[in-house]
């Protein structure tokens, strides 16, 4: 686990704190209106629940790091449950009506790391839930370093710069090198950097079908999350940096 997630969790939580308000009001719609319990693994500090539990769900996260659950579970207060667990590898002892996984999260499992998570996903979820996932996919003969996301952050006295930059993609072992930098400008941390390279799995549309067709899921529908506020639906061959992906449990 990167430092990012535990050590300067609380940096996070600063840095990825922008409006998750119309994501969330377009993951109620896909969850559908019988959708009443959601569960995130990898919640990290928490944003998307607390919007799903405004919208009325109850919602569950899961994280591996201790820093994350603390604060996810200061932000949701009595509005959401919170546990410490492994994605790859739990047992919550209940089913749900949806699941939801943002931003990649998904990325920071290997292969056969994500066919335990799929095979945990399904014993946790009713027939027909929805679980909703953000998975980017590339072409790796149309593949380019991006120039990445910059963005800036604040909240009280901290003031930041957080970048996540892709650096190189190995295409044979499908992975890829991602940074990670956030600088803090203003606040007790003035002038930290931390900065830390993800090695992550890179997905193509070939190997992601690969894997979700190995699993107890099948995929019903894509959607380009990389257009802002539309969410369009697309083929299941898009590349795409934010693709989501509507999985439901084979029956
Ligand atoms: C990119 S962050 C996303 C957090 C949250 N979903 C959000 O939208 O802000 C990825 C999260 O996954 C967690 N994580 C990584 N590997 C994990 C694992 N094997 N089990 C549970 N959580 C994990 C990290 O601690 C981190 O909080």
């Amino acid at each position: 686990m990167t430092r990012l997630y535990v050590e300067d969790a609380e940096l996070y939580d600063i840095a990825f704190d922008w409006d998750v308000a119309p994501e969330a009001d377009w993951l109620v719609e896909r969850l559908g209106a019988h959708c009443r319990s959601v569960l995130e693994p990898g919640c990290g500090s928490g944003r998307i629940l607390l919007e799903l539990a405004h919208r009325g769900l109850e919602g569950t996260g899961l994280d591996l790091s201790p820093r994350m659950v603390e604060l996810a579970r200061l932000r949701l207060g009595e509005l959401g449950t919170v546990v410490g667990a492994d994605m790859t590898d739990f047992a919550l002892g209940g089913r749900f009506d949806g699941a939801v996984s943002p931003i990649n999260t998904l990325l920071h499992l290997t292969p056969v790391q994500l066919a335990h998570h799929l095979d945990c996903m399904a014993r946790h979820l009713q027939a027909d839930a929805r679980y909703l996932v953000q998975v980017g996919l590339i072409e790796p003969d149309q593949w380019e370093p991006f120039a990445g996301s910059h963005w800036e952050a604040s909240r009280g006295a901290v003031k930041l710069t957080a970048a996540w930059v892709d650096e190189e993609l190995d295409a044979v072992r499908g992975r890829s090198r991602q940074r990670s930098r956030i600088e803090v400008l203003e606040g007790e941390r003035a002038g930290e950097i931390i900065e830390e390279v993800h090695d992550m799995t890179a997905w193509t549309p070939t190997t992601w079908a690969d894997a979700v067709e190995a699993s107890p899921f099948g995929e019903v529908a894509t959607y380009d999350g990389g257009k802002s506020g539309q969410w369009p639906r697309v083929e299941p061959t898009a590349t795409g940096g934010l693709l989501w992906h509507e999985l439901v449990a084979r029956s």
